[in-house]
């Protein structure tokens, strides 16, 4: 990292931690937990939810809003939307639809172990489901739950657009390695901004996105409204102010986000900058350099 990004990097960090007189403990939203076969969630684990609309399904606040809202911007332009056919799962429920999947492919003639590793590949086992967190849906034409679902206009449209609603497409095709699920062009995790951007824009699962973080520890992203600042630690013992986010990734730490309007940062954290472009350009050497010295670290490793 060259010298005028370490002094960036430090102030814009000091900025990011910064303890006001208002400034309130931290609040761990969850947004970002990283939920699979290795890091698991308690099986006494609820969450906070709400009830979506007027359905029996449940869904983290957030998530349930954006929810409504794509669904009724897909109505407007598609003329039709999928129908939500999973949300929250406890923990007991995961486990009765693991263990029919399983009993059913037994059934059927199939050896135990194969039936178990079928199964594995498209129903995560009771503490590893995301719908657990309640920030995870199933969407569907008609019911049913399978990969032509992308050969629809609907599965398309989700493809292309969930991440503008805070959503991503979960468990890619060519992301099966990192996932350990198989493609499900139906499965959306809400992540929020500007998670789901940068997934998006990255090509990015979730294993992805917080190995990226692990490594590199820190993270600027500018959306044309807002620069956010992210770093990963182990610890985020301290308060923050209130455009600032925890979420623990359920793997060993946290992710600890900040939101500064472009103009903001412009003033504050560098008077040699004028313009928005101008804080773009510094922003972006800085990322540049941060992931520079991220593959170095990795080559030394
Ligand atoms: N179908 C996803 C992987 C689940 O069971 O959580
Ligand atoms: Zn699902």
């Amino acid at each position: 990292m060259t010298k005028a990004a370490a002094v960036l990097s430090a102030f814009i960090l000091s900025v990011l931690m910064c303890v006001t007189a208002f400034a309130e403990p931290y609040v761990d939203t969850g947004i970002l937990k990283l939920v699979n076969f290795a890091h698991r969630i308690s099986a006494d684990y609820v969450p906070e939810m709400v009830r979506f609309e007027d359905t029996s399904y449940y869904l983290n606040e957030e998530a349930a809003a954006s929810l409504s809202r794509m669904l009724d911007d897909m109505e407007k332009e598609l003329g039709h939307a999928p129908f939500v056919v999973s949300t929250y799962r406890s923990y007991e429920r995961q486990e009765q639809v693991y263990n029919r999947d399983v009993n059913s492919a037994v059934e059927n003639g199939v050896d135990i172990a194969d039936a178990i590793k079928g199964t594995s590949r498209y129903i995560a086992l009771p503490g590893a489901s995301e719908h657990q967190t309640a920030l995870a849906i199933d969407l569907s034409n008609d019911g049913s739950l399978e990969e032509n679902f992308i050969e629809s206009e609907a599965g398309v449209w989700i493809r292309e657009n969930c991440h503008r609603y805070g959503f991503v497409v979960r468990y890619p095709k060519e992301k099966e390695v990192y996932t350990q699920i198989g493609y499900e062009p139906w499965h959306i995790r809400y992540l929020g901004q500007p998670f789901s951007d940068i997934l998006f824009e990255n090509d990015w699962c979730l294993e992805e996105f917080i190995a990226h973080m692990k490594r590199n520890r820190y993270m600027v992203w500018e959306d044309g409204e807002n620069i956010w600042t992210m770093y990963f630690t182990e610890n985020p013992g301290a308060v923050y102010d209130s455009n600032t986010m925890v979420s623990d990734t359920n793997s060993g730490g946290y992710i600890v986000t900040t939101r500064r309007s472009g103009e903001s940062l412009i003033s504050v954290v560098d008077g040699a900058a004028k313009t928005r472009k101008d804080m773009r350009i510094r922003l972006y050497a800085m990322n540049c350099a941060n992931m520079a010295a991220g593959a170095e670290d990795e080559q030394a490793e």
